[in-house]
């Protein structure tokens, strides 16, 4: 049977990983959520003291980066792989907001985003993968079979966002997620190394008034029509 390579890219809190995670289940492919590798490098760039509010020690962050080991487990309770940086799990810790935070500034730099690309292509290298991030379709996987570029309104992703942070717990603000989103978009879209950008080839999905549900119907029939 032919085997694809799906590319997800978009805004923050566009549920890119909820549709991929979707995909890859229905598809019994790999799920791949790219932010998780950007996110475990910042939060050891945290607990070493490398970034702060007002401080970022980018150097001595490339000169530690041959010594950050990135891998995945997949979780049969969860349903989905866990980040783990050398070899400790931290699935939990990197999703905070302290972590969003600081991950657009860990994320402008080209070496670190040359080291997890290269280890993302080895990932992809048999097919039969979903991928998500900001530069899958772009750089990663330019010849994916499908590409589908996600976005709704910042209001909307921030409220999604909010819901889930005040679900866990987290004391945080609608107003201080709804900054964070669209910092982090301005970010994204205007770093000089692999911004943010649809790639020509994808298929734009504005999800602001759909649910999860019609999202993956929507999705499905494309993934249908290409593996025909
Ligand atoms: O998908 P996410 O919100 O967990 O991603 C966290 C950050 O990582 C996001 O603000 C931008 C960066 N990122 C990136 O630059 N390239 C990727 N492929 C994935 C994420």
């Amino acid at each position: 049977m032919k085997t694809i390579t799906i590319a997800i890219d978009g805004f923050s809190s566009t549920g890119k990983s909820t549709l991929a995670k979707q995909l890859a289940q229905h598809l019994g492919y790999v799920y791949v959520d790219t932010g998780a590798m950007y996110r475990a490098i910042t939060f050891f760039a945290m607990q070493n003291g490398y970034i702060s509010n007002d401080f970022f020690d980018k150097e001595t962050l490339i000169n530690a980066l041959p010594s950050i080991k990135l891998h995945f487990e997949f979780s049969v309770e969860l349903g989905f792989a866990e980040m783990f940086l050398n070899n400790t799990n931290v699935e939990k810790e990197i999703r905070t907001l302290e972590v969003s935070n600081f991950v657009s500034k860990v994320a402008e730099v080209s070496e670190v985003r040359s080291k997890l690309v290269e280890q993302q292509k080895e990932m992809g290298k048999n097919k039969a993968i979903v991928m998500d991030g900001r530069d899958i379709g772009t750089v990663v996987f330019p010849d994916a079979e499908l590409k589908i570029f996600m976005t709704a309104s910042a209001e909307t992703r921030a409220q999604r966002r909010f819901d889930e942070l005040e679900a866990k717990g987290d004391e945080v603000t609608y107003e201080e997620v709804l900054e964070n989103v669209q910092k982090r978009d301005y970010i994204d879209t205007h770093r000089e190394d692999s911004p943010l950008v649809m790639a020509n080839d994808a298929i734009e999905i504005d999800n602001s008034y759909l649910n999860k549900e019609e999202q993956f119907k929507v999705v499905l029939e494309l993934v249908e029509e290409v593996l025909l």
